[in-house]
């Protein structure tokens, strides 16, 4: 059995949901793949920290939180403040990031990964900040360390994406994708359908827990240009930042718009289109549009969501992914870290 070492960076919805889900597949980890996985340290922003060479106790590092207890209780010795010092003075084969993204310069989270890599360790995150403000010079790191730099959840949370592209689609041109990538609009637009005004809908997702106390950055567009600018940045290999698409949120369609467009046998959605010519971008954008319902976009419910890849050789790819959320998240994470360590 080959044990190997984690560190997580942030302990939020999906550090917790990845705890989790290493303690449920242990037994199939184990015998699948010959692998035993220890927590050796684990940050958190407001809720301290431990750090155990010997493997965090995963159970009551979750009761802990869930108590809104500080983690510091389980740590064997004093936990750096400061977490690219935690970091550097953890020993672990790779590190786990969740921490909050930031749309405009993807930090503190590049830093996260940084510090990882230069210690030695693979970094695997869910967030989109460092891959659409760090990719080039993070994977840079990652070749000179031996390392890799893994981030499948940023997009359509556990859904293979970026490692689709990675494995089985070699020599394949991708000449431009149109999605839904937002969930928390794309619920949202549903509830307004029904008649329920836009501060409604977004209280009804506060209710459910998918749409944040501030809903502007999912309302305004900026998490779908975010994963747009994702995509395009990795898949196509043309640095795109989040503030260069074009992008118009929800906040202007209205609930007599979206009737409106029922009568008339449409739906109104939140819709990313990249369309390329070579290595130059004839557009990138987001923004409401009427859908009909012979687009696969038509029937994207609730919170799920869709991409379709426009490919030389497969001209329409689509992917579907159903009830997204923290869980779904995690799994692409964990299949992160068993692709690195298969060498995939
Ligand atoms: N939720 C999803 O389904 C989903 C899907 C795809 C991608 N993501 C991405 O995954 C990441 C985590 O999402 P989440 O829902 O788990 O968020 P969350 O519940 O807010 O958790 C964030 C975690 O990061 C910690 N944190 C905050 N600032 C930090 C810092 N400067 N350094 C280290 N840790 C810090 C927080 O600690 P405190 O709570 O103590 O402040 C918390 O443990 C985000 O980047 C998000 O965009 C989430």
């Amino acid at each position: 059995m080959k044990q190997i070492a984690l560190v997580m960076v942030g302990f939020g919805n999906v550090g917790q949901a990845f705890a989790r889900l290493l303690l449920r597949k242990k037994p199939v980890l184990a015998e699948k793949y010959g692998l035993e996985f220890i927590v050796t340290g684990i940050i958190t922003g407001r809720h301290g920290g431990a750090i155990n060479s010997g493997g965090i106790n995963l159970t009551r590092a979750l009761e802990t939180i869930q108590r809104g207890q500080s983690l510091d209780i389980l740590s064997e010795q004093p936990v750096p403040a400061n977490v690219t010092d935690f970091i550097f003075s953890s020993s672990a084969d790779a590190m786990l990031e969740t921490s909050p993204v930031n749309h405009h310069t993807g930090q503190p989270a590049i830093d996260h990964i940084k510090a990882a890599l230069n210690k030695g360790m693979h970094a695997i995150t869910a967030n989109k900040g460092p891959v659409v403000h760090g990719l080039a010079e993070l994977n840079k790191i990652a070749a000179m360390r031996g390392k890799r730099f893994m981030y499948e959840s940023t997009v359509m949370d556990g859904a293979p994406i970026f490692s689709l592209f990675r494995g089985p689609l070699p020599a394949a041109d991708l000449q431009g994708f149109t999605g839904i990538l937002n969930s928390c609009t794309n619920f949202i637009l549903g509830l307004m359908e029904k008649g329920m005004s836009l501060e409604e809908a977004i209280g009804e997702g506060q209710k459910i827990g998918i749409t944040e106390t501030d809903p502007s950055a999912d309302i305004d567009g900026w998490d779908a240009a975010i994963k747009v600018a994702a995509l395009t940045s990795v898949l196509m290999d043309i640095p795109l930042k989040p503030q260069q698409v074009n992008r118009t949120g929800i906040r202007e369609i209205t609930p007599a718009m979206l009737q409106e467009a029922q009568q008339a046998g449409e739906r109104w959605k939140l819709v990313c289109t990249v369309r390329r010519e070579g290595q130059r971008l004839l557009e990138a954008s987001v923004k409401p549009a009427r859908v009909a319902p012979g687009s696969p976009l038509y029937s994207i419910e609730g919170t799920s969501s869709y991409v379709e890849f426009k490919l030389d050789v497969l001209p329409g790819l689509g992917i579907v992914e159903g009830n997204p959320g923290p869980d779904t998240t995690a799994y692409g994470m964990l299949a992160d870290l068993l692709n690195v360590l298969r060498g995939q």
